[in-house]
């Protein structure tokens, strides 16, 4: 998959995982890793999936409505490629968290119900419940934020919720953000990630 790998000054923090919005690239939240954790090592990647030229981790149908069968497919291939990243770049696999924002956030979710220790953590800027109806691996201690916008036409406050219930369920400790907007990533929804970052990772 297309990528960025910035090899960061700290090798005991986490390795941050981009993971932009539709129509995005690599380079779109490298300014997020900078203002989360910039000792961080980053490996930033490209969807590979194109909706009228513009990348995506997943197809989908409709707005909204995703292409399963897709989207599981597509996350396998995700995970695949970040063991074989880890093991070329020489990083820990299992330090990994992503940033993902929008389409982003929907994979890095859809990685967290399919893999057990797929993830470390997430920071999830305005995601939806990616699928249904799965029994999630274990997540017990896994650190979430959910960055939400409470006129977000396409995640739903309802929807927030219901991401947030079932990665409860699992075991994660979860932080939803609230914004007053839609779905655009606002710079206090980066603060408020930073600033719960820094709690969530002060090890
Ligand atoms: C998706 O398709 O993942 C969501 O609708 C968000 C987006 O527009 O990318």
């Amino acid at each position: 998959m297309k990528h960025i790998f910035k090899q960061g000054s700290d090798q005991a923090a986490p390795v941050l995982l981009l993971l932009h919005g539709t129509g995005g690239t690599e380079r779109d939240l490298l300014p997020l890793a900078e203002r989360l954790s910039p000792a961080s090592s980053v490996l930033s990647v490209r969807g590979n999936v194109l909706e009228n030229g513009m990348p995506r981790y997943f197809r989908r149908l409709a707005e909204g409505v995703f292409d399963l069968e897709d989207l599981r497919f597509r996350t396998k291939e995700l995970n695949e490629f970040l063991d074989s990243a880890a093991a070329e770049y020489g990083f820990d696999r299992s330090k990994l968290v992503a940033v993902g924002y929008s389409n982003g956030a929907n994979i890095a979710a859809s990685l967290l119900f399919h893999y057990q220790g797929a993830l470390s953590g997430a920071v999830l800027h305005h995601p939806m419940v990616p699928i249904r109806g799965l029994e999630l691996p274990d997540l017990t201690g896994v650190p979430c934020f959910i960055g939400a916008g409470s006129n977000d036409p396409l995640c739903t406050p309802q929807e927030t919720e219901e991401l947030n219930q079932l990665l409860q369920g699992a075991g994660a400790n979860v932080a939803v953000h609230w914004e007053p907007f839609g779905h655009q990533l606002t710079s206090s929804e980066v603060e408020a990630a930073a600033v719960w970052y820094k709690e969530a990772f002060k090890d």
